[in-house]
């Protein structure tokens, strides 16, 4: 039984897409499977505080019922988004509705950075949830823990399914790979060469400011966008390319796709209604120079992108004496102040 009243924290990284997620269906299912590396410095750290006010309260509509702080502050504007999550929760959670709950967050990277928190927030508070229901069900396997961790991060934020487990994760059914699936992130069941565990991304924060289109917005944009089925059929084709590359360890391959997956995000917020242009003249310097860079060096340095103008550069750690020299003399100029953020799989 639950006691009357307890804590619980966790702590979940942020993740980067190598296969990028932009298309989604009721409720939250993707239009196609995406992967992503999972990150290590980036992360939410949650503690979420709760008191048991009726067993049988009906809804969540009494808003003393949530409390939300930021860094120890009051933070109300996250209130609502929180209150939507943990209805739309409440059918897979039914106690939720008899607690009030007090939660405290905060994130390794700056606020302003545009390094979105929706992942590791939601995968955070999704963590303490299940951290709650484990105390009704101890005998919850750590398997059905994590599934249903990324099950309910991903009624929050599509993507935070994907920051629950490390390593190479994978969301969405992918033909030919067992145990995939639309409703949850899964560690890639695949083989993988050894140096994809070592990665590391090297974050350029070119734009802190707060992102010009919400991720709502940006797959709403897919919905008769007329590159959509075309880009989905990519996606699923890129999905299996990938499962090659990783298997083979072809560095380069896993260059030319992963650059081709962010600039096709990009290209379909160019070419949607009303069309969004997230990238910066930063943005544009830093891929011509890290193309430059990987055809005069031969080594492996490639970039992503969110759905922002911040960089993320990907390079194996091994090389790490060899690219990071070049990130700084190159590269630093072009994020605002200098502003980085190290970053690896973790
Ligand atoms: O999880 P959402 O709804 O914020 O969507 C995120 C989409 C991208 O970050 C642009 C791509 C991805 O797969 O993470």
């Amino acid at each position: 039984l639950l006691p009357d009243s307890g804590s619980t924290s966790w702590s979940a990284p942020s993740n980067i897409a190598l296969v990028k997620y932009w298309g989604k269906y009721p409720v939250q299912l993707p239009a196609n499977p995406s992967l992503s590396f999972t990150l290590e410095a980036c992360a939410t750290r949650t503690t979420l505080e709760f008191e048991k006010v009726s067993e049988h309260a009906s809804s969540l509509a009494d808003t003393d019922k949530l409390k939300v702080f930021l860094d120890g502050q009051p933070a109300p504007d996250f209130e609502p988004k929180i209150y939507k999550f943990l209805e739309r929760i409440s059918p897979y959670m039914p106690f939720v509705n008899g607690l009030k709950l007090r939660l405290n967050t905060g994130n390794t990277f700056p606020h302003s950075s545009g390094i979105a928190s929706s992942a590791s927030g939601m995968a955070a508070l999704s963590l303490c949830l299940l951290e709650i229901e484990k105390q009704l069900d101890p005998h919850m396997d750590s398997l059905r823990f994590s599934r249903k961790a990324s099950f309910l991060a991903r009624l929050g934020s599509g993507s935070a399914c994907r920051s629950i487990e490390g390593g190479l994760v994978l969301w969405g059914a992918a033909e030919g790979v067992p145990g995939s699936s639309d409703l949850y992130g899964i560690t890639y069941p695949g083989e993988t060469d050894p140096v994809f565990q070592t990665y590391h991304d090297t974050i350029l924060l070119v734009d802190r400011g707060k992102k010009e289109v919400s991720s709502t917005a940006g797959h709403g944009l897919m919905e008769g966008h007329p590159f959509a089925q075309a880009r989905f059929q990519q996606a699923r084709e890129n999905i299996s390319r990938l499962e090659d590359i990783l298997k083979r360890g072809d560095l380069n391959a896993f260059c030319e796709l992963v650059e081709v997956e962010a600039l096709s995000l990009h290209a379909l917020m160019m070419s949607g209604e009303p069309s969004y242009l997230l990238m910066k003249p930063g943005t544009l310097a830093v891929i011509e120079k890290v193309r430059r860079f990987r055809k005069e060096s031969g080594l492996p340095l490639c970039f992503t992108l969110d759905a922002g103008a911040n960089v993320h550069l990907l390079y194996p750690g091994a090389l790490s004496a060899k690219v990071y020299p070049f990130i700084q003399q190159e590269l630093l100029s072009y994020a605002q102040d200098g502003a980085h953020i190290c970053d690896r799989v973790g």
